[in-house]
Formats: C-alpha cells, sequence, structure tokens
C-alpha cells in the first residue's frame, strides 16, 4: 500500500505528537479535532515543539516550516475520505472510539487502513464496528510521541499480513522502530511498565523511601531516564489508573490492582503534570 496521506483523529498530547512526525517523515498530514479552539491548541502544540527543537539545533527553520506546510487541520471527519492511513487517538473512551471507527470506516476509501494508537482499548472492539476488518491495526505511540523510538504495532485476529506488513513499514518510514504484538491488554511495554509504576506507589504507601528517593533510586541505580513517580505524573495519574483497571479487569492479578493512595489522588484531581500537581507541584499549570 502505498500511503501518501495520512489523516490523524485527534490533536491532543498523543495526536499532535503523531501529527508532527507524520508531516516531518514528509507525508501530508490532515489532523482532526472537534472544535477549533481545541485544534488550534493542537496545532499549537506541534508548532512549539518544532520551534523547540529549531532552538535546540534539532530542526533547521526551514524543516519546520516544511512541515507545518503538510499539515492541515480540520473539524470534519469528511476531510479524511483521502487519506490512506487514518490514525485514531482521541480520548480512551471505548463508545468514541467505536463511533469514530464506522464513520471512518464509510467515509475513507476501500483501501485505506485505520489504526488506533489506543494504549489499553482491545483492538477487536473498533475492527468489530467496521466492513474491514482485515484492515485495522493499532499503532501505539509512546510519550513524548517525537523523541520517543518505540511504535507497538497490533495485530488483532482480523489484521490481514499485507496490513500488518504495511503498518510496520510506514512506522519505520517515521524513524521509529516497530515491535509487532498481539492485542491483549497493555500490550508489551503497559503490560510490564504498569505493575511497575504501581509498585513504586505501593512503596511510597508503605513508606518505603520519600517520593524524590523512590525516583533517585531508579534513575540512579538503574541508569532509567525518569523515575517512577515523575513518569506517573507525566504520563498521568489518572490515565495510568485507567490502563490498570482495564488490566486489572483482564487478568484478576493484584499485581494490576491501582493502590489506594493512585485512586484518592486521581479522585482529587491529583493528575500529575497537567493539573499541575501530582507526586510532585507543577506551579504555573
Ligand atoms: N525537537 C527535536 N528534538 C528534541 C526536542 C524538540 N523539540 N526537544 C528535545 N529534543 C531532543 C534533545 O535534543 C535530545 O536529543 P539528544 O539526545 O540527541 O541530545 C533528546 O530529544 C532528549 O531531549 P532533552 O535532553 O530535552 O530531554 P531529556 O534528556 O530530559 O529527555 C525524555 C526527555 C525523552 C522525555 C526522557 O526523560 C524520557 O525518555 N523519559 C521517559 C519517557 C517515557 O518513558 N515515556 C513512555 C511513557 S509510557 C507511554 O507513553 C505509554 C502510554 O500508553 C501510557
Amino acid at each position: 500500500m502505498n500511503i501518501q496521506q495520512v489523516g490523524v483523529v485527534g490533536c491532543g498530547l498523543m495526536g499532535s505528537g503523531i501529527g508532527q512526525v507524520c508531516a516531518q517523515s514528509g507525508y501530508q498530514v490532515v489532523v482532526r479535532e472537534a472544535n477549533s479552539e481545541l485544534l488550534a491548541k493542537g496545532t499549537g502544540r506541534i508548532e512549539k515543539f518544532l520551534q523547540a527543537g529549531v532552538e535546540k539545533g534539532k530542526v533547521t527553520e526551514a524543516q519546520k516550516r516544511e512541515a507545518l506546510s503538510r499539515i492541515r487541520g480540520t473539524t470534519s471527519l469528511d476531510d479524511l475520505a483521502a487519506c490512506d492511513l487514518v490514525i485514531e487517538a482521541v480520548t480512551e473512551n471505548v463508545e468514541l472510539k467505536r463511533e469514530v471507527f464506522a464513520t471512518l470506516d464509510r467515509i475513507c476509501k476501500p483501501e485505506a487502513l485505520l489504526a488506533s494508537n489506543t494504549s489499553s482499548v482491545c483492538i477487536a472492539e473498533m475492527s468489530g464496528v467496521t466492513k474491514r476488518p482485515s484492515q485495522v491495526l493499532g499503532m501505539h505511540f509512546f510519550n513524548p510521541v517525537p523523541l520517543m523510538k518505540l511504535v507497538e504495532v497490533v495485530r488483532a485476529l482480523t489484521t490481514s499480513d499485507a496490513t500488518v506488513s504495511a503498518g510496520m513499514g510506514f512506522v519505520r518510514s517515521l524513524g521509529k522502530t516497530p515491535i509487532l504484538a498481539k492485542d491483549t491488554p497493555g500490550f508489551v511495554v503497559n503490560l510490564l511498565l504498569v505493575p511497575y509504576l504501581l509498585d513504586a506507589v505501593r512503596a511510597l504507601e508503605r513508606g518505603v523511601a520519600s517520593v524524590e528517593d523512590i525516583d533517585q533510586g531508579m534513575v540512579l541505580g538503574c541508569g532509567y531516564p525518569m523515575g517512577p513517580l515523575t513518569l506517573l505524573d507525566f504520563v498521568g495519574i489518572d490515565t495510568t489508573y485507567y490502563i490498570a483497571n482495564i488490566l486489572f479487569d483482564e487478568f484478576k492479578e493484584t499485581r494490576y490492582a491501582a493502590p489506594t493512595l493512585m485512586k484518592r489522588m486521581v479522585l482529587a484531581g491529583h493528575h500529575g503534570r497537567k493539573t499541575g500537581k501530582g507526586f510532585y507541584d507543577y506551579p504555573g499549570k
């Protein structure tokens, strides 16, 4: 499949990153958001990231301008009709995702591939509402998308070999490394990462060490780029709580059970960086 034009549904943290890396890799990109305010916020985030890249000497001014010129924003899904590949990156809500896939299936050309960036919803939920289940796959990017090298390509029961191979090729064309995973909760990375993050919260609850010392332990002792509690603030405590609940529902193993403290923090609105408070404070957010 010759992919030239890519659609991205949702221009939040993940969708804007996905749109950006596709545009930087030479694809024509159409990003869709629900309203013009969210769209302006999303495209503004792309401009800001590219500008920061220019300031760091990682991106030239010309590359920034070219990438931005390849991105078209819209609030209408109909504008994705000509795309060869559409990547859905809306919030982790099954009903919303099913609705998006049913609409995309209706408007996109028959040969187009439909991918989801979901980290927790099974791909079968989305492929099941389309008439092209062999052309539906998972494409799970990591935060921050422009910097993280990995993408999990997820093969659902119905995904064809041709779709998997097109997905793997597309990820490589973005300069990223794909790994192939089955359509099971957490795929590879979250299956291993989430219990580790939950254990860090349990260690804090038990008073094993302070927030700072737990983080320092894993950064300096294991060479991780961020400590687990910093990473939780970065990814979103609410997001991780949501994924943990999905893993627990599926496997019924205590290692996936969200700790008491985590649930209280979510209920209190302490979701991490994005709300200004998590395990650390982020003044000004
Ligand atoms: N444009 C281009 N390049 C940029 C850039 C920009 N705007 N901003 C930074 N960079 C480059 C830097 O120049 C640097 O490149 P270099 O290594 O060649 O010098 C590199 O990106 C790293 O940038 P920084 O030095 O500014 O930042 P840090 O070294 O502090 O790294 C980080 C930041 C990449 C976020 C690092 O802390 C990290 O890897 N953290 C862990 C993140 C992680 O685990 N993410 C996965 C979360 S789980 C997930 O997403 C799954 C979901 O389902 C929950």
